[in-house]
């Protein structure tokens, strides 16, 4: 029992399970044999090249954080390439080759989130699944074809997702971080996805687009779709991205 006198369930347990307690803390014994790819690569996938980003100029952040908000109509209009390939980088992209440290923070520089795409709508880009290879900057198809309707169901049936230009499905691969962290990798995955995805919301405001977040989703109706086992590999979080109705 709680202090309210109601049953503890699982989250409660997980939050107190997870805790760091001084003089308590995990005896780390990392075992790099077995420490986990950092990279998810689809080697036989056909290759989408994306341009490089532009990191010049833009908007001013603080002018972006103040106009920031979630969108959720969309036009029938499609954004471009470029701008897809801005809104990747800004997601997970590589700042420093040497270290392979991103765009967005990662506890323990781990980095278990995977970023995969649902095209609906992109100038040269053919609808469909895809995968984004964070240290190529580019794009592995997965599946062709117009997803518009699976991908709004999978969203518990949020019409924004049909009509967006693409979401972005973030997925974790537990492992990445459970290998140092244990059980609280799971924290950890959460906070990671949520860096991602508010580095996607602040580009799109940048670029003249608009997005939303997406929590409420039947996760193995996206992992299916994306082809992820939602066991070793499952969705956590979505963004849906457009042109502001
Ligand atoms: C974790 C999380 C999950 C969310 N899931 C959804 C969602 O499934 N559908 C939706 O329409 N908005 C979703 N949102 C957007 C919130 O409703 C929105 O951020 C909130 O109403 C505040 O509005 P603002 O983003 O315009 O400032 C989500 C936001 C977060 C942070």
């Amino acid at each position: 029992m709680n202090k309210e006198g109601k049953k503890e369930e699982i989250g409660d347990r997980f939050q107190q399970e997870t805790k760091y307690h001084r003089g308590r803390l995990p005896a780390w014994h990392l075992d790099w044999a077995s420490k986990p790819e950092s990279y998810k690569r689809y080697p036989a996938a056909p290759k989408v090249q994306l341009e490089p980003p532009n990191l010049e100029g833009g908007a001013s952040l603080w002018e972006v954080l103040r106009s920031r908000r979630s969108v959720r109509h969309f036009k029938d209009e499609p954004m471009t390439k470029s701008e897809l390939s801005q809104l990747l980088w800004a997601a997970q992209g590589i700042t420093n080759h040497e270290s392979g440290f991103r765009t967005a923070p990662s506890a323990g520089a781990l980095y278990p989130v995977e970023t995969y795409l649902v095209v609906n709508s992109v100038a040269d880009v053919e609808p469909g699944v895809y995968h984004y290879a964070v240290d190529k900057h580019e794009l592995e198809q997965l599946r062709a074809g117009d997803l518009r309707l699976s991908v709004a169901q999978a969203a518990l049936d949020q019409e924004m997702a049909y009509h967006a230009n693409v979401i972005f499905i973030w997925t974790a691969v537990f492992e990445r971080s459970r290998w140092k962290y244990e059980q609280r990798a799971y924290r950890y995955v959460y906070l990671d996805a949520g860096h991602i995805a508010q580095n996607v919301a602040l580009a799109a405001v940048a670029l003249n687009l608009g997005s939303c977040q997406i929590g409420a989703l039947y996760d193995d109706e996206v992992n299916a779709l994306i082809g992820v086992d939602g066991v070793e590999e499952g969705v956590v979080y979505m963004t849906a991205v457009g042109k502001e109705e």
